[in-house]
């Protein structure tokens, strides 16, 4: 039998690594750069495997990164790195001590510029790919035109979405279900990627939709008193509303007020700590002897708002309603322990969509952190520091001179301001335009950044504006426990 790791333990390898890049000195890496160069152009003359080849072509890449990273330089064949290098910030997130990608719901990392392989974890966590096939059948479900997100890929996963469909088409309702984990009173802009989806979900299928904001998680993993954890939770609901959901079709809840207050919601808490052991859960969450009681427990919390009879208000105790879990795929192991313990205790186990993350300004190596304000395009930046944070940290797939960008072309597969604009630039065309004009040198780093420039700051200030129109009386209709509109 094959040796049981805990998810976050099952790493695989991006680029098979034969060299350890992190200890390696400027002259040493330019070495190695070299030589992988050299690597990759006999490969291809020797038309090699193209998987060889593409390995090869990942860990040249990644050495560049890399080097960019020590020398603060980018790297040039023939011209050594100088004395007077520096290393600065516009390179990858600085850990650089892995080779492989970490996916679980406290970490997220990868060597390779182009972010994590989402291929690969398909197949590791044993989900389905979002295949045209899907989203042309949730084009014709829904009667709308999919959202961008599911034209290009950013929600690329699911589990039973064919499902789920197929209900629907019988006139057989759902819900949606989503939270957030309130750790600090600053959202970024990629908090906002799930919600943004689930508005759009809500809206097509016209059906209720649950937030969990689970304060009790972000007392018990972080170093914060419960007060403040309930008061983030406030406050990032009132940026949650801001994405424009229906309050008669919507009720956000934190778990302190709402867990305490419903019997039937902590009757499935209870139901679910019954039929999960120690040892399950050590398996999925890495979870240690010495980590407290309150983590231990905590999945089963996470997992209840999956079972319609949580929410007695909404679904007048029907257990049967369909649950549809939009999430990015680091919660995907809440919602495998989840489906595991769903039928045991008599419950539909709940369909889910996965989207990828949010790359950090300095590269797809990592997603975007709220603890490091570099990292980040806050939901509260004004235009000015939007233009710093691109102009200054995206970090760029394009040349070094203008000279030689016009010759050879920039890379948008690693740039980061590019990789955003597939997050938020609606018009397909546009976009298709500017990946091949980036790519022929046509357009420059600059422009790009500039593009971007100009889709985020009108973004983010409709959304300040729409975020100050949410008044207290509002946020607490929001998160009172209600009937909403259903019909099943
Ligand atoms: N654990 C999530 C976080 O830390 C919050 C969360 C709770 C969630 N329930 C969810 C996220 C359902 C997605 C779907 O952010």
């Amino acid at each position: 039998m094959k040796p049981f790791l805990p998810v976050w333990k099952q790493r695989h390898n991006c680029v098979k690594m034969t060299d350890r890049t992190e200890a390696m000195s400027p002259l040493e890496l330019y070495e190695s750069l070299m030589a992988q160069g050299d690597k990759v152009r006999a490969l291809k003359t020797a038309k090699a495997d193209k998987t060889e080849i593409d390995a090869a072509v990942q860990l040249l890449l990644k050495l560049k990164v890399d080097y960019k990273q020590v020398t603060g330089q980018d790297y040039k064949a023939g011209s050594p790195p100088s004395e007077s290098s520096v290393v600065h910030d516009n390179g990858p997130a600085a850990d650089g001590a892995d080779d492989e990608d970490t996916v679980d719901p406290w970490n997220v990392s990868t060597t390779n510029a182009k972010g994590v392989d989402y291929d690969k974890l398909i197949v590791r966590f044993g989900s389905s790919k979002i295949d045209k096939e899907l989203v042309d059948r949730i084009e014709k479900v829904a009667g709308q035109k999919p959202h961008r997100f599911l034209r290009r890929g950013i929600f690329f996963s699911h589990r039973d979405m064919h499902q789920v469909l197929d209900a629907y088409e019988k006139n057989k309702s759902f819900y949606l279900y989503t939270g957030r984990g309130p750790s600090s009173e600053a959202m970024h802009v990629g908090h906002l990627i799930p919600f943004i989806f689930t508005k759009w979900l809500q809206d097509v299928f016209d059906i209720p939709l649950v937030i969990q904001m689970t304060d009790d998680e972000k007392y018990l993993w972080k170093d914060l008193t419960l007060e403040d954890c309930h008061r983030f939770a406030v406050e990032n609901a009132k940026d949650i509303i801001a994405c424009g959901f229906d309050v008669n079709k919507t009720f956000i809840f934190s778990d302190l007020d709402y867990m305490g207050s419903s019997r039937e919601f902590y009757t499935n808490v209870v139901k679910i700590q019954k039929h999960v052991t120690f040892n399950q859960v050590k398996g999925i969450f890495g979870f240690t002897d010495s980590d407290c009681i309150g983590k231990i427990s905590f999945p089963a919390i996470q997992a209840a708002p999956s079972f319609s009879n949580s929410f007695p208000q909404i679904f007048g105790g029907r257990k049967d309603i369909p649950c549809l879990i939009p999430c990015a795929i680091d919660q995907d192991p809440y919602f495998r322990m989840t489906r595991d313990v769903a039928p045991r205790i008599g419950y539909p186990k709940p369909a889910l969509l996965h989207s990828t993350f949010f790359p950090a300004l300095q590269g797809a190596q990592t997603k975007m952190s709220a603890s490091d304000p570099n990292s980040s395009i806050f939901l509260t930046d004004t235009p000015k520091q939007i233009k710093n944070k691109v102009n200054k940290h995206a970090f760029s797939g394009g040349k070094d001179t203008v000279d030689e960008h016009r010759k050879y072309g920039g890379n948008p597969d690693v740039d980061v301001s590019f990789m955003y604009l597939t997050f938020f630039l609606e018009d397909d065309e546009q976009l298709e335009k500017i990946r091949q004009d980036y790519t022929s040198g046509a357009l420059l780093t600059g422009e790009l950044k500039k593009l971007l420039i100009e889709t985020l700051q009108p973004m983010i200030a409709e959304h300040q504006e729409r975020r100050k129109q949410v008044t207290d009386e509002m946020v607490k209709q929001f998160m009172t426990p209600r009937p909403l509109n259903f019909n099943c």
